[in-house]
């Protein structure tokens, strides 16, 4: 490794093992306007699994580099740029999982000198996701119910603050009485176990959720349903179950229910540059404040992608696998 290369993972397949360490030439100097970043945490989420293995949304050609968030640390700057050598910033721009990036200086989010990476990493999809799917699909009143399941994920764990900072009132099913109490702790107010084989679930006092948000698909988005008041909205925007979701005729007709899905890719292309500076604004304020975030279950040097893939895709994780690269000093 010298000055002049940098490591990057690259997928060269349609599986989980389809991935290798290359070495790569450095990216070119920052012309005017642009900056490059020393990557130093990225992630590995459900989404980049799907990606590897051929089953995402979009899908570039093989061999490509994977990832979507990341942190860094600005290392060269180009003529015009505000930002400053040294600052810490978060990409917006995805092909994260690599050392170093040059790119436009208004693709990314300036961060606090001080910030904690883990979480920085971590800041652009899932509490974007969460903040999105209570604020922008619905109009939610503070006292309303959400109910969402898979809610441990870094998705539910967020849905859980960020709700929380609303005034909502979050109602929690997870798969494993061990996830539970973390997540009443995190301030959820109710929460359910549920192996997706037991009786219909039900909010305390027969309460209904206004919001119903389905990472998982299958039977589990009909179970779900059922806690959702009559002209309610479920919104599908995961796949943990590799099956579409599914409701009843009754919820659909008879019950009112509407059935539909959120993906934050779409969001962006939606949503108009004001909004979106206004989530992230929102979002960066809250991660200073310590108000989202997410569990760190394992952090693998970005050599060891392989191991941090095979993971990453395991079950009964207490949290999301990040790696580091070598700019990174703890
Ligand atoms: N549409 C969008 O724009 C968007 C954006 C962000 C995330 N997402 C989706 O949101 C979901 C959560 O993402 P994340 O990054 O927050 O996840 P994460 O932190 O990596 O956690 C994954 C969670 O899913 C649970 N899980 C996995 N398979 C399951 C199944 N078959 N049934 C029930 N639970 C299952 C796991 O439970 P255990 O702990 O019990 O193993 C774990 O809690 C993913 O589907 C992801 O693709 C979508």
């Amino acid at each position: 490794m010298t000055e002049n290369t940098i490591h990057a993972v690259e997928a060269t397949g349609n599986g989980l093992k389809d991935i290798v360490v290359v070495t790569k030439s450095a990216p070119p100097k920052p012309g005017p306007g642009e900056v490059t970043v020393d990557l130093l945490v990225v992630t590995i989420n459900p989404a980049d699994l799907l990606m590897l293995e051929g089953r995402y949304g979009v899908r570039p050609p093989a061999p490509f580099i994977p990832g979507s968030e990341g942190v860094g640390r600005i290392s060269a700057v180009g003529e015009d740029v505000a930002l400053k050598v040294g600052d810490i910033v978060m990409p917006m721009p995805g092909n994260t999982w690599v050392e170093q990036i040059t790119l436009p200086g208004r693709h990314v989010v300036p961060l606090a000198a001080t910030v904690d990476l883990d979480q920085a990493a971590m800041l652009k999809a899932n509490p974007a996701t969460a903040l999105v799917m209570l604020e922008d699909i619905i109009p939610m009143q503070a006292g309303d119910w959400v109910i969402m399941n898979a809610a441990n994920s870094a998705v539910g764990q967020n849905v859980v603050k960020v709700g929380h900072a609303l005034g909502l009132r979050v109602a929690c099913v997870v798969r494993r009485a061990a996830a539970a109490q973390a997540l009443r702790d995190l301030g959820a107010e109710v929460v359910i176990v549920d192996d997706g084989t037991g009786a219909a679930l039900l909010l305390p006092g027969g309460a209904k959720a206004r919001l119903g948000l389905d990472a998982i698909g299958g039977a589990a988005t009909e179970r779900l349903a059922a806690c959702v008041a009559d002209g309610g909205t479920v919104v599908n925007y995961g796949l943990l179950s590799g099956e579409s979701p599914r409701l009843s005729a009754h919820d659909l007709v008879f019950r009112g229910l509407t059935l539909r899905g959120f993906w934050l890719a779409s969001w962006f292309a939606k949503a108009g540059p004001s909004r979106i500076k206004q989530v992230y604004g929102q979002l960066v304020t809250w991660l200073d404040e310590g108000r989202i975030g997410a569990k760190v279950d394992a952090r693998y040097p970005i050599g060891k992608a392989a191991e941090a893939v095979a993971h990453a895709a395991r079950e009964g994780r207490d949290g999301k696998v990040l790696m580091t690269t070598r700019f990174y000093t703890g």
